[in-house]
């Protein structure tokens, strides 16, 4: 299978020359053309969150903004990237099944300044009352406070198509609450109160290789949503979560499959009874193919009845996907023996089957098996498909800084992005 690159061959060599290797390339183009197949999907009025937890580099995540994306955080550390990349609270909602006491504070602090996100996705009944405590502590709600916009998280009980590990939206998991929980928690929050509540969210899970269950899932989510609504003020906003896969063309369902299923099932209900807000908060579809992880080849190995074994400088530490998940990753040589590879001669080239391990003291540490031209040390590889839960999921296990992350502009231009971490200390 031939690795589609989103960047010149050359400009990746450029990439790993000026800023050294390991390097994160990211190409703005391709931000440009996942944002608008997304926006294509789902036109105005859905609402168009980037999750941040796939990629927040702040430079990919300014690009995103930008490009009209708003922000779904799942923590503080997420929301002042958002922030800094230029994204209002107005724009950002916060949700996670990890929210800490502080994020909450934070969320009632912005609110209590006049300056409230989006919403705030509750998880449970207990983070419900957490929030409302520190809510009515801040008097939102009251006099010229308003209170603050919250979503409920169903766990819409299904069957999701992927890996088990990325399959949030089955009954099982710790995420979300049944629609009984949901249902009480409504009925115990008195209107009027410190919270507001305006709808449901839901998320099926990562990388769906099939529209089923988020149909499913979308359909729980909206029948519950009408029948809250039925009883309640307010109730008007369904967030379907994100999911939408990568893969080659036609091996998965592209944005637009799953948007014609939402709107099926949309078309079914009521002018009068349509959710008055809709959202989506994609993570890897829209960074995904844009970024390339370059490293060098540091060892070659040939081990009689094994094989080539061939160590680069990028592992674990900066793609922990194959390791974790068993995720293929394309990988593909821009050099060969020390000699430059066009772009045409990438996919020819690829002659002889190769692990390609990473460089960390763990025996996981590797990317698999790949056809790759002769490789020696020094030689540069291109892994393909790393801009989403790549430096976002990074470690410095092993005393290895952060990697240095560039975007590659549209005209060639290399634009430092985010600068290699500190030696020691994280
Ligand atoms: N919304 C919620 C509530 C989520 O939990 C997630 C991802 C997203 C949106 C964005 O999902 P996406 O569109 O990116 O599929 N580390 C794994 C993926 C974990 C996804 C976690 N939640 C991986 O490398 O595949």
């Amino acid at each position: 299978m031939q690795t589609v690159l989103p960047a010149p061959a050359d400009r990746l060599r450029a990439a790993a020359s000026r800023f050294g290797t390991p390097v994160g390339v990211t190409a703005v183009q391709a931000l440009a053309d996942a944002a608008a197949e997304l926006r294509a999907a789902f036109p105005d009025p859905w609402l168009r969150a980037y999750s941040l937890k796939a990629n927040d580099v702040p430079a990919v995540v300014e690009r995103l903004g930008a490009l009209g994306l708003d922000a779904n955080v799942v923590s503080r550390g997420e929301w002042a990237a958002a922030r800094r990349a230029g994204l209002p609270n107005a724009r950002t909602t916060l949700e996670g099944i990890g929210k800490t006491a502080g994020d909450l504070r934070a969320a009632v602090r912005a609110a209590a300044d006049g300056d409230p996100l989006r919403w705030v996705a509750v998880e449970s009944p207990e983070e419900l009352d957490a929030l409302a405590l520190l809510a009515a502590r801040a008097g939102l709600g009251h006099g010229d406070r308003p209170p603050l916009d919250v979503l409920l998280r169903l766990n819409p009980d299904v069957s999701p198509e992927t890996h088990a590990g990325l399959a949030v939206g089955h009954g099982a998991s710790k995420f979300g609450m049944t629609e009984t929980e949901l249902s009480a928690v409504v009925a115990a929050t008195p209107e009027g109160g410190p919270l507001a509540i305006r709808g449901v969210h839901l998320h099926v899970g990562s990388q769906l290789g099939a529209v089923d269950a988020w149909r499913d899932a979308v359909r729980r989510g909206l029948a519950l949503l009408a029948l809250l609504a039925a009883g309640r003020a307010g109730l008007d906003t369904l967030d379907v979560g994100g999911g939408y896969p990568v893969g080659d063309p036609g091996s998965v369902p592209p944005p637009a499959r799953f948007a014609g299923e939402a709107a099926r099932l949309l078309g079914a209900i009521p002018t009068s009874r349509l959710p008055r807000r809709l959202a989506t908060e994609p993570g890897r579809f829209l960074v995904a193919h844009a970024s390339v992880l370059v490293a060098r080849v540091l060892h070659v190995r040939e081990r009689p009845g094994w094989g080539r074994i061939v160590v680069v400088d990028a592992g674990m530490t900066e793609l922990i996907r194959p390791m974790l998940y068993g995720a293929h990753h394309g990988i593909a040589a821009l050099t060969s023996l020390g000699r430059a590879l066009d772009p045409g001669e990438l996919a020819s080239s690829g002659i002889e089957p190769a692990r390609v391990d990473g460089p960390v003291c763990e025996g996981t540490d590797t990317f698999g098996d790949h056809a790759l031209p002769p490789l020696r040390r020094g030689d540069l590889v291109a892994i393909a498909d790393a801009g989403a839960y790549g430096a976002s999921m990074a470690s410095t296990y092993n005393g290895r800084p952060a990697i240095p992350q560039v975007l590659l502009e549209p005209d060639g231009t290399l634009v430092p992005g985010r600068p290699r971490g500190r030696l020691i200390g994280r």
